[in-house]
C-alpha cells in the first residue's frame, strides 16, 4: 500500500483521480490518496494563507506556518516531500519508479506566485516541474506524478501492461491497432494478423526503434 499525502490548498481538485484504474486501486487498498487543506491551519480569523512578497513584486506568496502545521499534522517526518515547481528536475518515468518504492509520499503543491523559500529549505526533499511551462499551481502537476507513479504500485495493474510501455526499454511503444481490420481504407499490418510470435515481437521492435528515432532521438543518444 502506498500512500500519497498531499499538501493543497484546493483538496477538491483530487477528486478527479477517483476514476478508471486509479478508482479501483484504491477501493483494492493498493494506494490511498489523502488531500490535507493548508487553508485548515492558518491561524488568523480571516483564514490567510498568503502574503505580500518582501521586495516587491507581482502577486502572494503562500505563507510557511499553515504549510508547516499542515506537514506536522501528518507525522511523516521520515518520508520524501516533493514540491511541485517550474525550477524543479523535470519529471520522467525513471523518477516515477523510484518514488513507486516508497510507504509514503508528501506532494506540496504552490500557487499565486509559489512558496516561500525558507519552507522549501526546511521539509522539502525533492523538487519536481512537469516541463518548461508554468502552470496556475501545483495540483495538475501533482495528479500528474500520482497518477504515474499509482499505476506502478504493484497490485494496481497487470505487470504486463507495464512491460512493454514507453520509456520502460529506454525507448518509445511500437504502433498499436485493433479492430476492425481495415478502416478508411487503412489496414493493419499483415505480420499482427499471422499469428507468428517471433516476427510479431521482431516487428515490433523495429517499430519501436523507428518511432523512437523519429520523434525522440534524444532518447537513442
Ligand atoms: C504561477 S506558479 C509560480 C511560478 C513561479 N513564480 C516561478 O516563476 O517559478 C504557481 C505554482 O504552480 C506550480 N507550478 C507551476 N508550473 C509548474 C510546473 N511546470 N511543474 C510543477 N509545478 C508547477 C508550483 O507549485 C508553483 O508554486
Amino acid at each position: 500500500m502506498m500512500k500519497f499525502h498531499v499538501l493543497t490548498l484546493f483538496p477538491e481538485v483530487f477528486e478527479s483521480l477517483n476514476h478508471s484504474m486509479i478508482k479501483r486501486g484504491i477501493e483494492a487498498g493498493h494506494i490511498a490518496i489523502n488531500p490535507v487543506n493548508i487553508r485548515d491551519f492558518a491561524q488568523n480569523n480571516r483564514r490567510q494563507t498568503d502574503g505580500y512578497p518582501y521586495g516587491g513584486g507581482a502577486g502572494m506568496i503562500i505563507s510557511p506556518e499553515p504549510i508547516y502545521l499542515a506537514y506536522k499534522s501528518l507525522d511523516l517526518s521520515h518520508s520524501r516531500l516533493v514540491y511541485l515547481t517550474p525550477t524543479g528536475r523535470v519529471f520522467n518515468q525513471d523518477m516515477a519508479a523510484e518514488l513507486a518504492q516508497e510507504a509514503d509520499l508528501i506532494l506540496l503543491c504552490g500557487h499565486y506566485e509559489g512558496v516561500d523559500q525558507r519552507i522549501i529549505d526546511e521539509i522539502v526533499t525533492d523538487e519536481i516541474s512537469l516541463g518548461d511551462f508554468v502552470l496556475t499551481g501545483g495540483e495538475i502537476a501533482a495528479i500528474a506524478v500520482i497518477d504515474a507513479v499509482a499505476r506502478l504500485v504493484p497490485g494496481v495493474l497487470k505487470p504486463e501492461s507495464l512491460a512493454q510501455e514507453s520509456f520502460s526499454q529506454g525507448i518509445l511503444e511500437y504502433p498499436q491497432y485493433t479492430r476492425p481490420p481495415e478502416f478508411l481504407g487503412r489496414k493493419v499490418p499483415e505480420v499482427l494478423l499471422s499469428g507468428h510470435h517471433g516476427e510479431i515481437e521482431k516487428w515490433r521492435r523495429e517499430q519501436a526503434l523507428e518511432a523512437t528515432r523519429r520523434k525522440r532521438p534524444d532518447l537513442l543518444r
